[in-house]
């Protein structure tokens, strides 16, 4: 046989012939919705709206749906010159009224605009839209003539304390207030909260029968839902059920550095280096250090996680979803030995790297998919400790920083630094903590030409990436 004809028969797996789904999968998404969605919430001022509304948009972005939020505030704030005081928002200001009713029916028109281009899937419009007639307005605009899905979100609360806290904490923010003090903001606030008190009508099932909706009460005491409609309402009322605003810390950390960190090979089950096994000493003794309330640990099945935890002195738990992407026939080989042997695929993984699955592997796409549970049970807990893997909590902290599917592989989790993730107002503050030992760099910053690689990842015992 010439040198010609065996390599015809010798073909070496590709995606094309390998993969159990090919890649690349044009067009195949982990989650889609067949109409596009309006999410309109209800509730009086400092009930939390933007925050469910922000927070929200972040998780569905997370997963693969293409959401975006309309805030009212900003549409008023907008049409008009600087907010002077609440007289602003009295029932009887006609000149004001008029105003804010023009800037609802503009939100409205970006919203269906926005959906209508194709681009959009779920819009929230974050507003008060605290009357029977508003919300008829916002059904007959985008169910009657858009055609478009409608579910309303209701925050209500007459916990005085936990409107006072988000007045405290978001509001005297606000460009509303830039300069006015403390009590100044809330001595406004609170008149302004009365003014739409006099004419607001909570969700009502025997008045708009015809509405799909959810109320949830007091931050998630009680939730109720009413009539709603298909799988993306249904995982929004799931979401929105596991949420709380508890203060609470999270702790991500990757395992200490692993024998096949030091061989520059990805994936695999290896233990600790020296090197790790100290980083593991020093985590224990920093998280005994913090004196954390109630602290639980989640490793993955693997053992360079669970010998990184070991010392840690609080309950554990083992998470097989919180194991490293599967590089499938790449498992344990170095960046080196998959360039040469399948540089088609290395290639293709440079070119998109969240959409690219290993043949007979996972994707970053099917990682966030594997990590749903994790985050819904996050962000029903207290303080927790999570020690797993690059690429997991590359998928991790894209959801906790609202961080897009490009940026997601190319996010920077360094060896031996623990990452401290604290909520704030609207989002996730996030502190780095890296503890005096000695790692591997595994960063490969996106490469400039596709499937060329860095001489630093050719030699043996060198980096690596995932
Ligand atoms: C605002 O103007 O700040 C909010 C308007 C509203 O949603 O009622």
């Amino acid at each position: 046989m010439s040198d010609r004809n065996s390599e015809m028969h010798y073909t070496p797996p590709t995606s094309d012939t390998i993969q159990t789904k090919p890649f690349p999968i044009r067009g195949e998404r982990a989650n889609f919705v067949n109409k596009p969605h309006v999410i309109a919430m209800v509730g009086l001022p400092a009930r939390g709206k933007t925050y469910i509304s922000k927070k929200l948009c972040r998780y569905l972005n997370w997963i693969g749906i293409n959401t975006k939020v309309f805030n009212l505030g900003e549409y008023r704030r907008h049409a008009t010159t600087a907010y002077k005081c609440h007289e602003f928002f009295r029932p009887d200001n006609i000149k004001a009224m008029a105003i804010r009713t023009q800037c609802a029916v503009d939100a409205l028109n970006d919203v269906c605009q926005w959906l209508e281009s194709g681009d959009g899937e779920v819009a929230v419009f974050d507003a008060t839209n605290s009357t029977i007639e508003r919300r008829e307005m916002i059904h007959n605009i985008v169910v009657k003539k858009m055609g478009f899905k409608l579910f309303f979100v209701e925050s209500v609360c007459d916990d005085p304390e936990i409107v006072e806290q988000n007045i405290m904490e978001v509001k005297v923010s606000s460009p509303d207030y830039a300069n006015m003090n403390k009590e100044e903001v809330l001595a406004d606030f609170m008149l302004r909260i009365e003014h739409y008190q006099e004419k607001y009508q909570a969700l009502d099932e025997s008045k708009e029968k015809d509405l799909s909706f959810m109320k949830i009460y007091n931050t998630g005491e009680k939730v109720l839902v009413y009539k709603h409609e298909g799988h993306i309402q249904s995982r929004i009322v799931y979401y929105l059920m596991n949420i709380h605003i508890v203060p609470r810390t999270i702790y991500l950390t990757r395992h200490g550095e692993s024998s096949m960190n030091l061989d520059g090979r990805i994936g695999g089950d290896s233990d600790l280096s020296d090197r790790g096994r100290s980083y593991a000493k020093a985590l224990a003794e920093y998280i005994e250090e913090q004196d954390i309330q109630g602290l639980r640990v989640w490793t993955s099945w693997l053992q360079r996680t669970i010998q990184t935890a070991a010392g840690v002195n609080a309950p554990q738990e083992r998470w097989k979803a919180l194991n490293e992407i599967d590089a499938g026939i790449c498992e344990e080989m170095t960046y080196e030995e998959i360039s040469s042997k399948y540089p088609t695929d290395f290639a293709a993984r440079d070119q998109n790297k969240f959409s690219y699955r290993y043949p007979r592997g996972e994707s970053y796409e099917d990682l966030v998919a594997r990590l749903e549970p994790v985050i819904m049970e996050l962000e029903r807990q207290g303080n927790v400790l999570v020690v797993t893997h690059q690429a997991v909590l590359r998928c991790l902290l894209a959801y906790f920083l609202d961080k897009s599917a490009d940026e997601l592989p190319y996010l920077q989790v360094p060896l031996h630094v623990i990452m401290k993730l604290t909520p704030v107002a609207y989002g996730c503050k996030v502190e780095r903590i890296r503890l005096p030992i000695d790692a591997v760099d595994t960063h490969r910053p996106k490469p400039k030409i596709m499937g060329y690689l860095e001489p630093r990842f050719r030699r043996k015992g060198n980096n690596l990436h995932i």
